[in-house]
Formats: structure tokens, sequence, C-alpha cells
């Protein structure tokens, strides 16, 4: 490999292997967090850059206004709060990135910055924080409003929240600790300040009163794919995740496009890590797990993306193209790819596979040493800072252990990814290559 690449582990606070085909009570006291623990111990062990929980607060009803689909198949509940876990994780791991998801459309910014904070403190400097605006109007239902704003006027919102939140976080000045046991002052008053924020969507005075944590801001990423999203994640983020879908050439096209809107910006590329989020399928046989999903798996698939998209999917014909003139409010560029695959033809049934499994070009399916080769010569190929390894519901043990103990080692002796941690922080570690 010419230039190493990093890796993360994608994960979800709620049971992780409900939607597999096999094993399904595998990890079924997660609530406890000691199955996340272990995994990141395991992600650990093996030293990838972070762990991540997605996050969402509705349970849905977009199924015929009945939550009935939502719970018979674990689609968006239950799920528990990650933030909290990663308290938990940050005991029991030392090195690993740790990154929840919060919503900039849902929290108050002095909550947010205090909690992350707060987490940053505990990990050591490992937290980070996923920035996302949310796509369900009964998430909204939940915080007292109506409806979720319009998708441009929450990334407008949302820019407005981060400088909150960094004004919050450098309102304490480095030294601004003093434990002075000889004139009685813990901190200086002269190194504190409000930051009187008066601004369209927030007001907020400060300053913060949680102390300056070791990274002192987050890792702060994003994974907007709208132009107005993608401009949000060029001029804020430091590690922008997308997927897979469309292949190489939509992975090229994505990553020249953020550096472009970077550049616009005033950043450098190298400011940010552009991650994508990949499905694995390891099978000694070289069995294509796409064309064996069951009806209650494309069930769990659609289910779960029509709670994203806020369209109940499960209205439309399965064997016909998806419809090119459905609109929604919810995750857009998500809805632009299944009605791309339907103007091409293709069918809904297809396109959800496609999404979900993830489309076959990439080759991220055989033995652990051909999915490692191919990843490595996707990610040459594309030029781009890395994988996040989905593993969310479909999680079982067969599924993580051929992740953790054969994808992982291959790409490690192949020279693609790190084999130690070289830094302190997840920041130190994501920008170390
Ligand atoms: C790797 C990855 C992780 C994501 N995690 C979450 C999440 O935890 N919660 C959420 O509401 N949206 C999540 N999203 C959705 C994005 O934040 C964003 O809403 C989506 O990409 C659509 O962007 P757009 O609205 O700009 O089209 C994720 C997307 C990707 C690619």
């Amino acid at each position: 490999m010419s230039k190493k690449f990093h890796l993360g582990f994608f994960s979800s606070f709620s049971p992780p292997a409900w939607h597999a085909a096999t094993d399904r009570a595998h990890g079924e006291d997660w609530w406890t967090g000691d199955y996340h623990a272990r995994l990141a111990q395991r992600v650990e062990e093996v030293c990838l850059d972070f762990l991540f929980f997605e996050d969402t607060s509705a349970v849905s009803r977009t199924f015929g206004d009945s939550m009935d689909t939502d719970l018979r198949n674990s689609l968006s509940a239950p799920k528990n709060d990650p933030v909290a876990l990663l308290s938990y994780l940050s005991a029991l791991t030392s090195r690993l990135g740790l990154i929840a998801t919060a919503s900039t459309t849902l929290y108050p910014p002095f909550l947010l910055a205090r909690l992350y904070s707060t987490i940053d403190n505990l990990s050591g400097g490992r937290a980070g924080w996923n920035i996302v605006t949310s796509s369900e109007d009964e998430a909204a239902h939940n915080y007292g409003y109506d409806a979720l704003p319009p998708s441009v006027a929450r990334y407008d919102m949302a820019d407005e929240f981060v400088d909150v939140a960094k004004q919050l976080w450098s309102s304490w000045e480095d030294g601004a600790v003093v434990r002075d046991y000889a004139n009685n002052v813990h901190t200086d008053p002269s190194k504190v300040h409000a930051i009187d924020h008066v601004g369209k969507h927030f007001k907020v005075r400060g300053p913060l009163n949680s102390l300056p944590s070791p990274q002192r801001v987050p890792l702060l990423a994003q994974a907007g794919g709208s132009p107005r999203g993608r401009d949000f994640a060029a001029k804020n983020a430091e590690l922008i995740m997308s997927t897979t879908i469309g292949g190489i050439a939509a992975m090229k096209a994505f990553r020249e496009d953020i550096h472009a809107r970077m550049k616009a910006f005033g950043r450098e590329p190298s400011e940010c890590r552009i991650m994508y989020a990949t499905h694995l399928h390891v099978t000694e046989d070289g069995r294509d797990p796409r064309e064996t999903v069951t009806d209650r798996e494309i069930a769990s698939m659609l289910g779960k993306h029509a709670a994203h998209l806020g369209v109940d999917l499960f209205q439309y014909d399965l064997e016909a193209p998806f419809p090119s003139d459905v609109t929604a409010n919810g995750t857009s560029s998500m809805l632009d790819s299944i009605k791309e695959k339907g103007r091409q033809g293709i069918t809904l049934r297809q396109a959800i596979i496609d999404v979900c499994l993830g489309d076959d070009e990439l080759g991220v399916r055989g033995t652990a040493d051909q999915v490692a080769r191919n990843l490595a010569d996707v990610m040459e190929q594309v030029g781009g800072d890395g994988y996040i390894i989905m593993a969310t519901q479909n999680a079982n043990a067969a599924h993580t252990d051929a992740i953790l103990d054969g994808v992982v080692p291959a790409l490690q002796k192949l020279g693609a990814v790190r084999t130690e941690y070289s830094g302190a922080t997840l920041r130190e570690n994501l920008f170390a290559f």
C-alpha cells in the first residue's frame, strides 16, 4: 500500500444481532452495556481508530400510522442512549476512539457541549461527536415540535449550533484552573469568559461550567449527503462519512466534491478525513448473501430505511422500480439514491438490497483475505482515508469474528491499516497518517 488508511466500526446501542440470519440471540442482554464493552475491547485489541454509535430518538409510526412494524422487527427501538454508554466504555478501554451521535435539532447546545466535554475528560481525549440534524418528524414530536424544520433550515441551525458549542468549549482559557492553595484560588476568574451568544436560533450566555477536556473540542464527525449537508460537513467536520453506494466512481466524486467545498470555506483537504461506511460479507464458499435475502430480512431493510426517509416503503411494489416523484423531509440523499436506482430500472427489492448490503462492484465478499485485498484496492483507487465497517443488528458472533479476527488482521498483513496506536487522543490517531 502506498498509504495506510483508517478503520472504524459502526454500531448501535440496540439489539446487536436481531436482523442476522442466524444466532439472533447473540448479545441479547445488550442493555447492560457489557456486550458493547466486550466489543470495544476487541475493536481496541485490533487497533481500529474508533467505535461509532449511530442514534435516533423515536419509535417509528412510518408504517400505516402504527408502531407495530417498528417494534416487531426492532427497527428503531429499543435503542438506548449512546452518549451514556460512552462513559462506561471510557472506563473499560484506554486507546480506542469513541464516537456517539447527537442531534443539533433536538439538543440545546449548552447541554451537548457539557456532555461531550465530560465524556472527553472521562476518556482521556477519545470522544467524538457525530453531528446529525435528525431525519424523523417523529423524533421532533418527542421534543415538543410538530415537525422537523426543512432539511436546509436544519443545517442552517446546525451551523449556528456548532459555532455556539465551539465558543463554549473555548470559554475557559488554558491554565484557568490554578488550584492555588496559598491564595485560595481554584480557578482564575480572569480566564473564564461568558460567550453572550444571541443568534437566530440560540441564546446562550456561557461560559461552560465544566472543565476543558484533553481534546477541548471532541472530534467533529458528520455525514451530510445533500448539497447543503455537504457544505455543512465541509465547513465544520474533521471526519466526513459517506457510503460506498455507487461504487468507486461515486466514492471518488464525493471526495473531490468535499475537497472543493472545503477549499471554498478556506480549509485544506488535509484538515478532514473522509471515510466510507461499508458492509462486508466474509464467506469461505464465495456465496453471495445478496442472493439469499429472506422476506424477513427485506422487511427489516425496508422498515429501517423507511423510518430514516420518512416514506412508508411498504406501500410500493417491491418488484417494480421505485417512482422518481416521491418527496419527503428525511434523509434526502438516501431517497435520491433509491430514486436513481428506480430510474435505471432497478427494482425496489434490489435497490434496498444494494443500499443495505452494498453494491457488488466493490467485491466486499469472499474469504477474509479476498475481502481485505479488495478493500485495499478500492481505497488505493479512491485515494480516501478509510472505511467504517457496518455491523448493526447483523453483528452476530460469526459476523463480528469474521471482521475482527479475519478481515482486519488480513488488512494489517497487507500494511493497509495500523497495528498500533501512535497517539493518545482520537484526533491524534485519526490524523497520524
Ligand atoms: C456513516 C453514516 C452514519 C450516520 N449516522 C446517523 C445517525 O446516527 N443518526 C441520524 O439521524 N443520521 C445518520 N446518518 C445520516 C446523515 O447524518 C445524514 O442525515 C444523511 O447522510 C443524509 O444527509 P442529507 O440530509 O444531507 O441528505 C448517517 C449517515 C452515514 C453515511
